[in-house]
């Protein structure tokens, strides 16, 4: 029995997860698989029933499940708050209390949405690569941190970029290893020529690679990294790096693959993991079916393949999206009026990915 927690959250969130938990139920059930899904309350929406954005009953869910779907958290109304209330708490909270250290945010492009993308066509074409970024440690938790009182009556605002050996170890090793199943190439970004702590990171990824003589192993600065993503993007296969630049440097990397709708994401610990789509609850579209829900579905997809080692099923709905896309089938942030393409909203894209689903299999 497969047990999932589906956290929805604010915004988009909602409309995009319902989409993907469609399509999910559609190839469960298609395959006779069996499977329990619990929703809870987290964010903005739990900020309002509880005042607090993660309750411990939404935690112990969480705890409990084999996986989580995660849709999107956060808002203008809830802006103002103290960070420890904010919506954006209960994902960070969500991250840490499971463990999930390895973030997995593949960027690829669809030749076909190409011209969303607002770099040149022969820049992002062929496009594919994969960021493995540190989740659960680096600046976004080390201790010390806050805003504290100075003698002299200024106030000091801190935080703290710490990696220990054994933290940096094992988001290698799944760099590694996911690169072992793609082209064989892992690039460690980092700033080991101002920061002791990546100085460390660097020295350790080097270290662990000794251990796959097979994967090609390079450095890069972030800042360098940053310019090289725009200039050519073809050339990544898997970044590894650090938490905050993992962060900045997957925002930088959906521009280059078109739209932000489009990106999936797997937050991991071992089996376990969370999923979902890297885009945030984009409050200005919410409630209008708008909102893109490929990356969400995407985001069921790597949810298949990771935590339940079902790449058939994974397969099969990447395949659907592809051939949605290549159909025309466009959202607003997708849409350029091209010929052949066709303008429709989060609920129709469900059912066009569920239709693909259909005919697939009635042509098997
Ligand atoms: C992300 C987001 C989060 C992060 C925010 C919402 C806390 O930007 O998942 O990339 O900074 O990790
Ligand atoms: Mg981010």
């Amino acid at each position: 029995m497969m047990k999932l927690a589906l956290f929805a959250g604010d915004g988009i969130g909602t409309e995009v997860s319902s989409e993907a938990v469609s399509v999910l139920k559609f190839v469960l059930d298609e395959n006779g698989a069996a499977y329990e899904i619990e929703e809870g309350l987290v964010g903005g929406a739990s900020y309002d029933e509880y005042k607090n954005p993660i309750t411990e009953k939404a935690l112990k869910l969480a705890k409990e499940s084999d996986a989580v779907i995660f849709g999107a958290v956060g808002g203008p109304k809830w802006e103002s708050l103290p960070i420890a209330l904010r919506p954006e708490k209960a994902l960070l909270t969500l991250r840490y209390e499971l463990g999930l250290y390895a973030n997995l945010r593949p960027a690829k492009i669809y030749d076909e949405l190409i011209d969303a993308s607002p770099l040149k066509k022969e820049i992002v074409s062929g496009t594919d690569m994969m960021i493995v970024r540190e989740l659960t440690g680096g600046i976004y938790f080390g201790q010390p941190r806050g805003v504290f009182d100075m003698e002299d009556g200024q106030k000091k605002g801190v935080n703290t970029l710490v990696y220990t050996t054994n933290e940096i170890k094992r988001i290698a090793k799944i760099a590694f290893e996911i690169a072992r199943k793609r082209r064989k190439r892992v690039l460690s970004v980092d700033k080991a020529n101002v920061l002791e702590s990546t100085e460390l990171w660097r020295q350790v990824v080097a270290a662990v690679s000794k251990d796959y003589p097979d994967v090609e192993l390079s450095n890069m600065y972030v800042d360098n990294c940053s310019m090289q993503l725009i200039r050519q993007p073809k050339s990544f296969d898997v970044i590894v790096t650090t938490n905050m630049f993992g962060d900045i440097l997957s925002d930088e990397s959906s521009m280059v693959a078109g739209s932000i709708g489009m990106l999936p994401s797997a937050s991991l610990n071992g089996k376990k993991g969370m999923y979902e789509p890297i885009h945030g609850s984009a409050p200005d579209i919410a409630g209008q079916n708008k909102a893109n829900p490929l990356a969400a579905i995407l985001s069921v997809a790597m949810m298949l393949r990771y935590s339940f080692d079902m790449d058939n099923l994974a397969a099969a709905i990447e395949k659907a999206v592809e051939r949605v896309i290549k159909k025309g089938y466009r959202t607003l942030d997708i849409y350029s009026n091209s010929a052949g393409t066709k303008l429709i909203g989060t609920k129709e894209m469900g059912k066009a990915v569920i239709s693909e689903l259909k005919d697939v299999e009635a042509r098997a």
